[in-house]
């Protein structure tokens, strides 16, 4: 499968191939209106068809062509923030309904996979969490206990995991968690929301949203899609200029597939607890598996050391796995970082009430676009949600202001670049297969020449909020150090929002 959020490729991508989708011919309405059609705009998608809704989907490249193809596909309710931290954040309260709600969500893509027949290796399995070697178990004894009062009383803390290759040392178990096959359970989710009358159309560029009595999206073709409600799951909203973009950042995180022998690596979660960590977990293919390893982000577009992160992956892994018969796959994805550790679900902040958001994913996307699915849902259908105020886009996060200042002050740092100079003096510098900005008089522009020695350029200013964007080399795109956004090389078109329109034509 190709898609259209980078150049590398990932074990899902390598394996699976999903339906193409339909293209959007003329004007159309529906109940409601989905854009986005990754884990996130599906699962709400589904679950309002199983409620009799009308539902269009829009997204402008391929299905799940954006960060949801590029996951690792944990399906857990260990979160990355940790419960002591959530508790802290959020209350006990808010740290027992964050527990419960991402518990739901396994179970509800469970119970998709029973009911809808989706054949995408769902299996549960136990996820583990350990510290790095010669650091203090101590966090360890603060996360058992506050996962205990949020309510998952199986959490349970052991010596050592069950894997004889490499003493991991102390950690804690987490009972019950889930994997997947991400793209082949999208197929399945895609299916069955034809099924019920649902419509989805690929290659449909988002260029309006409007909510109110005459909600509406139109495409870049020109087609308006008329609904009673809006929901926008680009991972990062794309009709959101500031409210939400100041309280979440995005983060790069790469990722390693290793061939090991089939069954050598005990099929389970591993996650280790520095910022950044590492994942680990596998999947079966063709006559061997795969062992799937995760970590070395960074934020998006402030770092170019890409094959140094791929490479540090490996020996960790090579260290703690000797069976590895060689790295086949090395993939990055963008996940966004909410500054309290909860992804915003609910309707749009400053907006009417008929425009719905899911977004701030973090490392725990998978769960939080299924809880996206029914927590939307039933904002839409006029139902009580108890988990609605936890993922509240409007929430003020004050006792995350330490998160929110030390974010805003590292954009506000980004700014300086509209003032240096450029990376090269002139076009010519620009080697086949790479980018580079150059300062042309009081602006700049990106300058990329590809393999067959063509030359492009675009203004280097982002369509956002005008950060100056950096070449990411690894991935082929130009990408905003500000807030995630991302384009294409040669044209510019956007490849992640929260722009909504592509770098514009560089001036003369
Ligand atoms: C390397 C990596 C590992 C991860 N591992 C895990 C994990 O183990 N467990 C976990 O739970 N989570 C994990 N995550 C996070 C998870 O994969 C993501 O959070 C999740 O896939 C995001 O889904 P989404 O639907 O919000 O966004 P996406 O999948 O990005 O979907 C958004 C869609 O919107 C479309 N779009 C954007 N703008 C427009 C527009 N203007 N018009 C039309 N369409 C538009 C895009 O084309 C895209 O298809 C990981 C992420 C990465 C990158
Ligand atoms: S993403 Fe906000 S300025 Fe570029």
């Amino acid at each position: 499968m190709e898609t259209d959020s980078g150049r590398t490729t990932s074990v899902w991508m390598a394996t699976a191939d999903v339906p193409a989708g339909e293209s959007l011919a003329g004007d159309t309405s529906a109940d409601v209106c989905v854009v986005g059609a990754g884990i996130a705009g599906l699962s709400t998608a589904y679950l309002l068809t199983r409620e009799g809704k009308s539902v269009v989907v829009l997204d402008d490249g391929p299905l799940a062509g954006g960060e949801t193809s590029r996951t690792t596909a944990h399906l857990t309710n260990a979160l990355d923030d940790r419960y002591y931290e959530l508790e802290r954040l959020h209350g006990e309260r808010g740290a027992r309904l964050a527990a419960e709600s991402h518990t739901a969500a396994i179970d509800l893509i469970e119970e998709i996979v029973t009911e809808e027949g989706i054949d995408c290796d769902f299996e549960r399995l136990d996820g583990y969490l350990f510290v790095p070697p010669g650091e203090s178990t101590e966090q360890l004894g603060w996360e058992l206990r506050a996962a205990h009062r949020a309510g998952l009383t199986e959490v349970e803390y052991v010596e050592r995991l069950p894997y004889d290759a490499y003493d991991f040392g102390a950690a804690l178990r987490f009972p019950y968690q889930g994997q997947f096959h991400i793209l082949k359970y999208i197929r399945g989710l895609a299916e069955a929301i034809k099924r019920r009358g649902g419509r989805i159309y690929t290659g449909a560029h988002a260029d309006e949203i409007e909510g109110g009595a005459e909600a509406h999206v139109k495409t870049s073709d020109g087609f308006t899609v008329s609904a009673g409600a809006i929901v926008v799951a680009t991972n990062t909203p794309v009709n959101d200029l500031v409210a939400i973009h100041t309280k979440q950042a995005p983060y790069r995180t790469y990722v390693i597939g290793a061939r090991v022998p089939s069954g050598s690596v005990p099929r389970l979660l591993y996650w280790d607890t520095p910022d950044p960590y590492h994942y680990v977990r596998t999947q079966s293919v063709e006559g061997h598996d795969v062992l799937i390893v995760g970590g070395e982000d960074h934020k998006t577009g402030q770092a170019e050391d890409f094959d140094e992160r791929f490479r540090r992956l490996e020996e960790w892994a090579r260290e703690r796995f000797p069976m590895i018969e060689g790295v086949e796959l090395r993939w990055s994805g963008q996940v966004m970082e909410p500054v309290d550790g909860m992804a915003y679900i609910g309707r749009n902040p400053l907006d009417s009430d008929n425009v719905l958001i899911a977004t701030g994913d973090s490392g725990n996307g998978m769960t939080h676009g299924t809880i996206a699915g029914r927590l939307l849902t039933d904002l839409i259908v006029g139902r009580p949600n108890e988990w609605a105020t936890l993922y509240d886009p409007s929430r003020k996060s004050l006792r995350a202001a330490g998160e929110y200042a030390k974010e805003n002050l590292n954009v506000a740092a980004q700014y300086t670049d509209l003032l240096t100079g450029g990376e090269v003096e002139s076009a010519e510098e620009v080697r086949p297969g790479e980018g580079a900005v150059m300062r042309r008089g009081l602006t700049k522009v990106a300058l990329y020449r590809d393999e067959q020695g063509t030359l492009y350029e675009r203004s280097a200013i982002c369509a956002h909020l005008g950060c100056v964007v950096n070449w990411n080399d690894k991935e082929k795109s130009w990408d905003c150090p500000c807030h995630g956004s991302r384009y294409d090389p040669r044209d510019g078109h956007v490849l992640n929002g929260p722009a909504i329109n592509g770098l514009a034509q560089a001036e003369e």
